[in-house]
């Protein structure tokens, strides 16, 4: 018979099985550097507090900034602590919510995009505001789900902040990549005629998606043919933002989420230009699902990769060139 001493230091079968259920697998920096240093690895799950919300994963997308946050391009402007799991955007159904949370209940079917310093998405489980998660699409799987939040809040605050109307004319530079592909929709749901820069193998992509002309960046350079427009949404940002102003008609509208816009010059140029930052909005993710329900808006992923292999996903991205979106499978 064991002693007490020694039955109280050895794990029963049932405090084993319990520890367990409270680990996952994620993928982890533990320092900053390249597609090396994502790792992936066993931690614990997360705990929600009471205005937050604890989501199995069964899908992450993955982001420029993902990129931008594990090369440690970020620090100095948000601080990101080590061991970091990467990934703001998911799919999956609720877990779990702590007492606060009304809005979700467990089972739910969710997507979210979370804020930059959480612990994130490329992970089994992951914890997230009440104010960034919300009924995912009835329509698309969780892989689909998964690559619309940062790209099409980013894409729908830019059109927002940009004022867009019916029949203007918008100018969207990037337009074949993931925040891109959600621009052009949005903007020609929205009754606009959407000029579209891309290269030469986007253009039938993009007139899928609605672009009503297509230029080849590589081939022309847009400043040559476009005058006159409404908004420019650069997602592309550097040269292309000063070589934008000069497209505007008088009083028009540039916004982008790269950068800030050279005041002086959009001032000399009869312009508003503006610099973005997307903003987690329950709202903004409720509306998007049901252009995406109502089958008015389409999702585009191009790869999906299996969680361990986030490196190889990331290195994909880091080549360029993206047609939508690359995404992370976690569950089936
Ligand atoms: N601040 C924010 O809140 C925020 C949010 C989302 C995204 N962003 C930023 O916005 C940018 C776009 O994001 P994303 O997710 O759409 O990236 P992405 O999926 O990598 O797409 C970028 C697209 O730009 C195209 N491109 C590259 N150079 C171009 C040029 N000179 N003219 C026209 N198209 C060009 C690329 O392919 P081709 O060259 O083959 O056409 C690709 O399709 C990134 O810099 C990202 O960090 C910022």
């Amino acid at each position: 018979m064991s002693s007490p001493s020694t039955s109280a230091h050895r794990p029963t079968d049932t405090h084993r099985e319990s520890r367990k259920v409270q680990e996952m697998k994620a993928i982890r920096i533990h320092a900053f550097g390249g597609p090396e240093v994502l790792a992936y690895e066993e931690v614990s799950r997360p705990i929600p507090g009471d205005d937050e919300v604890l989501v199995k994963v069964h899908a992450a997308s993955v982001n420029p900034v993902d990129v931008a946050t594990r090369a440690g391009y970020l620090q100095g402007m948000i601080d990101i602590k080590l061991p970091h799991t990467p990934g703001l955007d998911l799919a999956g159904v609720v877990e779990a919510v702590g007492a606060d949370v009304t809005s979700v209940a467990v089972g739910d079917q969710v997507y979210a995009y979370s804020n930059i310093a959480r612990q994130g998405a490329y992970a089994e489980y992951a914890v997230v505001s009440a104010g960034e998660v919300a009924r995912k699409p009835k329509t698309v799987d969780f892989v689909n789900a998964a690559s619309i939040p940062l790209a099409g809040i980013t894409a729908w605050q830019a059109l927002k902040i940009a004022g867009v109307q019916q029949g203007q004319t918008v100018l969207i530079h990037g337009a074949g990549g993931g925040t891109g592909s959600f621009a052009v929709q949005f903007a020609h749901v929205q009754g606009a005629r959407v000029i579209a820069t891309a290269s030469t193998d986007k253009a039938a992509y993009l007139k899928t998606l609605g672009a009503d002309e297509v230029i080849d960046y590589t081939a022309t350079r847009f400043e040559d043919v476009v005058r006159d427009v409404d908004v420019v949404v650069d997602l592309v940002g550097g040269d292309v933002t000063a070589r934008s102003l000069g497209v505007l008609k008088p009083g028009g509208t540039f916004v982008t989420p790269i950068g800030q816009p050279d005041q002086a010059a959009a001032a000399a140029a009869g312009v508003t230009a503006s610099s973005m930052f997307a903003q987690a909005s329950v709202a903004d993710l409720t509306e998007i699902a049901s252009l995406i329900d109502a089958g008015r808006v389409k999702t585009s992923v191009s790869h999906v990769f299996p969680l361990a292999e986030a490196r190889a996903a990331q290195e994909l991205l880091e080549r360029g060139h993206m047609q939508g979106k690359i995404v992370l499978q976690v569950a089936e």
